[in-house]
């Protein structure tokens, strides 16, 4: 995969050149030109920017700098549009949000250009243009303002980067992430060869927003994961074996949940043990209890996703509710009205 950064601090890449994705850099797996937007602006004071129209505060990144890089970077194919060809990123706080099935549906472009903006922004008419030559999206990492695009555009790379094939050390890692599973391999197939890239965990849907279990709810801060609930120490999860389903649906996709806790050597730790049944070899309980493990931290730490899982048919077993109901939870639960 080949990345374009297009910006005005060149030296804030130089992390790009570190551990995994700097590696698969060295390897050639992507191949990254961090280009100097000055470059493009003719005068002496090298400009990028002007007052805005309407007045207002701060500075715009003016259309023909930007318009002119992304000339010589992507230059125009006379005809139809290049398919597979270059895509055009621009980072921004009034973008669609940046979510794990983007990421996997970017692998799949051959070329990614990242425009960093600055100050108020680029002049919306660059992005118009750009628009009718290639696909274009516009793209937020979470409900908060930088400075500029940079630092998204590091983020945004690390996630793509090591769900390229070989950037990850060991594959499951990546299908095991929250998120993960047929998030990214699925549900995103579509994401990148359509112009809106609708993403199925976007953030705005009836499901989302805050609710019973959010905040200090009984399930936040140091609840049943934290050492004496229901999955800790010895013994199965509550309810194990009594509950449909089994552990045949523990290997069901962790796509939309979060990833429970995890541990490492030694077995005991400051007098904290190591849940028994992660040493006991047995793969259908290990892959049940992660599961419940991360019914119950997706339920503490973000509600919206459960409720999101609830509203989908084939997300949640039998024996995920009856985990949900154990803690009390599946009453909290408030379908979505639209199903
Ligand atoms: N630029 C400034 N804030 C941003 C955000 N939240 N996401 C992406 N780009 C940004």
């Amino acid at each position: 995969m080949r990345i374009d950064i297009i910006t005005i601090f060149p030296e804030y890449f130089g992390p790009l050149g570190v551990s995994l994705i700097g590696k698969a850099a060295a390897r050639g797996d992507i191949e990254f030109r961090v280009h100097d937007l000055r470059q493009w602006a003719h005068d002496i004071h090298r400009t990028v920017d002007d007052a805005p129209f309407g007045g207002g505060p701060g500075m715009v990144m003016k259309a023909q700098v930007w318009a002119e890089a992304l000339e010589d970077v992507a230059p125009p194919v006379p005809g139809r549009p290049v398919v597979p060809g270059p895509r055009l990123i621009v980072p921004t706080p009034s973008g669609v949000p940046f979510t794990q099935a983007r990421a996997a549906s970017y692998t799949r472009c051959p070329q990614l250009i990242f425009a960093c903006g600055r100050y108020e922004g680029i002049d919306a008419r660059f992005i118009d243009e750009a628009r009718s030559r290639m696909p274009v999206d516009e793209v937020s990492i979470g409900d908060y303002v930088l400075a500029g695009g940079e630092a998204a555009v590091l983020v945004m790379v690390e996630a793509i980067g090591r769900l390229l094939p070989g950037v990850l050390g060991n594959e499951r890692s990546a299908r095991d992430d929250s998120f993960g599973g047929a998030a990214a391999g699925g549900e995103a197939a579509s994401a990148a060869d359509t112009a809106s890239a609708g993403d199925g965990d976007a953030g705005s849907g009836p499901l989302s927003g805050s609710g019973p279990l959010s905040g200090s709810g009984p399930l936040s801060g140091s609840g049943p994961l934290s050492g004496s609930g229901p999955l800790s120490g010895s013994g199965p999860p509550a309810g194990a074996g009594t509950l449909a389903g089994g552990a045949a649906d523990a290997d069901a996709s962790m796509a939309g949940l979060l990833e429970g806790p995890v541990y490492t050597r030694p077995r005991v730790w400051r007098g904290r043990e190591v849940p028994d049944v992660l040493l006991s070899g047995d793969h259908a309980a290990i892959a049940r209890w992660r599961r419940d493990a991360a019914l119950l931290r997706t339920a503490a730490n973000r509600p919206d996703l459960i409720w999101r899982a609830a509203a989908d048919p084939g997300a949640l077993s039998g024996r995920d509710w009856q985990v949900l109901s154990a803690m009390g939870l599946s009453g909290l639960i408030r379908p979505d009205p639209a199903r």
